[in-house]
């Protein structure tokens, strides 16, 4: 079976958590493609230029703990903005997508540019200031000396270079569902997309 569940949405507004427990609960494959452009971005600040980086990144490049900082998080949002880069992890994404057995995708460009013929397209988000909460409470151990203020002007920086950038700018895509997470928990925000994905079996 190809089955897509795509998912978009700006930093911390539970896409990773909703896109897991999706992936568990139907038997899809998971891909956080936030970990190619962290990987990129890790790669640029040891000096490799970011497209060399791209075009030369492995899978088991995202098998690593040390990609969740915020200083990597930076560094891809700002390698996310390169085309050259955008388009060297691509094919990568689009075929993970159309891979047997169904699949779970989530990033800012899933919906609009990798799989627009997803058979579930979900917009997740949240306000700035619950996923600025959100990401305080679970910091990595480099960033524990960040304040709530610090991690909210880093989630605004972010979204400010991720939505207004000119190549695939996170936007909701024309028909995809929204499911606002602001005021939900996690149970609930999973519910609202396995009932979707449920719906399009
Ligand atoms: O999702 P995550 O926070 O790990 O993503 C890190 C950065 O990578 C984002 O801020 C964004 O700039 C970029 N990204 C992207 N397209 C994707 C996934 C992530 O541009 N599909």
């Amino acid at each position: 079976m190809i089955f897509t569940v795509a998912i978009d949405g700006p930093a911390a507004a539970g896409k990773g958590t909703i896109s897991k427990a999706v992936a568990a609960r139907f038997g899809f494959r998971h891909l956080d493609t936030g970990l190619l452009y962290r990987a990129v971005g890790a790669r640029t600040m040891e000096g490799v230029d970011p497209v060399e980086a791209a075009r030369s990144l492995q899978p088991d490049d995202l098998d690593d703990d040390a990609l969740r900082t915020q200083d990597i998080a930076q560094a891809a949002s700002r390698v996310a903005v390169l085309p050259d880069v955008r388009a060297a992890l691509t094919e990568f994404q689009r075929r993970f997508a159309r891979s047997e057995g169904g699949a779970v995708l989530d990033g800012r460009d899933i919906c609009t540019v990798i799989c627009p013929e997803a058979e579930v397209r979900l917009y997740v988000t949240a306000s700035a200031e619950v996923r600025a909460r959100r990401r305080f409470e679970e910091l990595s151990p480099e960033d524990q000396t960040m304040t709530l203020d610090d991690v909210l002007q880093d989630v605004l920086a972010r979204d400010q270079r991720d939505m207004n950038r000119a190549d695939a700018p996170l936007v909701a895509a024309p028909g995809a569902t929204i499911i606002d997470t602001s005021a939900m928990d996690i149970e609930e925000a999973v519910e609202a997309a396995a009932q979707r994905v449920a719906e399009a079996l």
